[in-house]
């Protein structure tokens, strides 16, 4: 193992995966953002030139013409008809800008949807929801909520394909450092590849305006190694307890079974069964709650069961309205669930 590489390793088992919560389009991690940067820096260039130079001449020109003492003001500036050299040449110009700008991006488009898939790759079907993301592995059958992991590309050969649909409203797909957006769609199917090569958690969120809690519609890559990815799909895909040792928890499941929650919520071997909600089979595995409203800890996941509008007004999480020693044996349950 190269040195750098070992070191890499050292830092990310021992402070856990490094977090890049600025969401920064200019640092790509990933083939597909590495490319859409270039044509961003080529549009920012080109633009950038236009800006110097149309600005440049307004100052000059303001500068140049501007009312001087002596100036006779009650006489006319000559009038001029106009130039068909520069009309011709400022219409020109522009057309074979926009022209370049329109080729360069749609072969890099081309480029990315026209990928073929490597070897090894991971399906994910992501589906959109207000305001939650649903996170599914078919080939694993595993869900989860509101956070993706994926094996990182150490190799040049492990990419992700995400099929993306949405159970209600449009929704966007937007991981900055990853890729560029794609939409959510109802009753249509997108489809996009990623292949991050940096382990770490990258921060994301919805890009299209889809509701009151749009904004809290925040989203986590986890790229993890492979092998650390392969334990974690094992661990998911265990049912939860179906009879808990533990009588505090024993109790906890048999309040949760009784109340609406299961309409809404699965937990997988048990009689929760819901679709309409996150799966909580493996909540405490997740670092936040409402989809990035909260981190995860017991006083938050207590205040959140007891009142969800408090912290995301107008989600379709209701307030069951619960004693508090209904709400304590909830959450006892609720954390049993790694
Ligand atoms: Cu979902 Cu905005």
């Amino acid at each position: 193992m190269p040195m750098y590489a070992f070191l890499a390793w050292l830092q990310t088992h021992a402070e856990g995966l490094p977090e890049h919560r600025i969401a920064n389009i200019f640092e790509p991690r990933s083939t597909p953002g590495d490319m859409e940067r270039h044509i961003a820096n080529l549009t920012l260039g080109i633009t950038g030139i236009i800006f110097v130079v149309v600005g440049g001449l307004i100052v000059y020109t303001i500068w140049r013409f501007r009312r001087k003492p002596g100036d006779d003001s009650r006489q006319e500036p000559p009038q001029v008809y106009g130039s068909n050299q520069i009309e011709i040449a400022w219409t020109v110009i522009p057309i074979l800008i926009v022209f370049i700008l329109i080729g360069v991006s749609a072969r890099v488009i081309a480029a990315i949807q026209n990928a073929s898939p490597p070897h090894s790759t991971l399906k994910i079907r992501l589906i959109g929801h207000q305001w939650w993301w649903e996170v599914e592995y078919p080939d694993f059958k595993v869900k989860t909520a509101n956070e993706i992991h994926v094996p990182v590309n150490a190799d040049g050969h492990t990419a992700t394909y995400l099929q993306l649909e949405s159970l209600d409203v449009i929704h966007s797909f937007w991981v900055p450092q990853i890729a560029g957006k794609t939409d959510l769609i109802p009753n249509r199917v997108n489809y996009m590849w990623i292949d991050p090569k940096e382990a770490g958690i990258f921060f994301g969120n919805c890009a299209e305006y889809c509701g009151t809690q749009h904004a809290n519609m925040l989203l986590r890559l986890v790229v993890q190694p492979q092998n650390e990815f392969n334990a974690w799909v094992a661990q998911q895909a265990q049912p939860a307890e179906a009879n808990p040792v533990d009588p505090g928890v024993a109790q906890g499941k048999n309040m949760f079974e009784s109340l609406a929650c299961v309409n809404c919520h699965r937990v997988q071997g048990t009689t929760a069964t819901g679709v309409f909600g996150p799966d909580l089979t493996h909540l405490m595995s997740r670092q936040t709650i409402g989809a990035g409203v909260l981190p995860m800890n017991h006083q938050n996941l207590r205040d959140w069961v007891n009142d969800p509008q408090n912290a995301k007004p107008g989600c379709f999480m209701p307030s069951m309205k619960l004693t508090d020693a209904e709400l304590d044996q909830v959450v006892s349950y609720l954390e049993s669930l790694r």
